[in-house]
């Protein structure tokens, strides 16, 4: 079966103000919206950019705004954003800056991440034994579910908070500094999540647990966060002279 759909893919260059072109693209319905963009760039303009390695939701690359929505473009069916002969919009990600076209500047989130020591990279006995019979020990569930953070950026791009304010540290590393504090809350940490473009400055909107393609829930780990932030000030407060 093949569909032909309208393709609207924003545009923009760095210094320049941003447009859309429009593409007709013939396409299988359970091919996927990276598929698309891919024979966009293909069949009508090598200048067309945007990011992707995997095409199996492990890399984190693709995320784009697919009619207005954070999506992991290698993992979402044409046929479960548009219909045949519709129109499909795609933007980059809100919340970064724009590199070219649908590429986003990431690296303030993952100098975020180091700063509450994120290991971005599971080791192999904690994450990726296929077996659960050969699981260490000690492997935590927390752990394991955590490590399933792909630094897609999408969390932060649907953000209302990360939208109104730069400064905000946002929902990924929020999320990573919940993941480090679950055995002790170090001052390190403390000292990134606990003043007010932190832990604090977050409005329960929930819209990053909503778009997170992995499971992480970085709105819960917020909240979590939270918790372990005020019993260190209580804890603080009555071990105090
Ligand atoms: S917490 Fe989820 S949405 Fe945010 S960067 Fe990690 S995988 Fe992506
Ligand atoms: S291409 Fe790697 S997550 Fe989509």
């Amino acid at each position: 079966m093949v569909w032909t759909i309208e393709l609207c893919i924003a545009r923009q260059k760095a210094g320049s103000e941003r447009h859309y072109q429009t593409y007709q693209i013939e396409i299988d319905p359970d091919e996927y919206v990276l598929d698309a963009v891919e024979k966009a760039w293909a069949f009508y303009d090598r200048s067309l950019t945007f990011r992707h390695a995997c095409h199996h939701s492990t890399c984190g690359a693709c995320g784009m705004l697919v009619n207005g929505v954070e999506k992991l473009t290698c993992i979402t069916p044409i046929r479960s954003v548009v219909q045949d002969k519709g129109r499909l919009l795609i933007e980059p990600l809100r919340n970064f800056p724009i590199l070219s076209d649908l590429v986003v500047d990431t690296s303030s989130m993952f100098n975020n991440l180091n700063k509450v020591s994120f290991n971005q990279v599971a080791s192999l006995p904690a994450a990726c034994l296929p077996y659960e019979s050969e699981q260490p020990e000690h492997a935590h569930p927390e752990y394991e579910r955590l490590v399933d953070c792909i630094e897609c950026g999408m969390c932060i791009s649907a953000c209302p908070i990360s939208l109104t304010s730069s400064d905000y540290i946002g929902p990924a590393v929020l999320a990573a500094a919940q993941h480090e504090s679950i055995q002790s809350l170090s001052p390190r940490i403390l000292e990134v999540v606990d003043n007010k473009n932190g832990v604090w400055r977050c409005h329960s909107a929930y819209e990053c647990s909503a778009v997170c393609p992995s499971g992480v829930e970085p709105g819960w780990r917020i909240m979590k966060m939270r918790q372990a932030v005020i019993a260190h000030r209580i804890k603080s407060f009555f071990s105090s002279d």
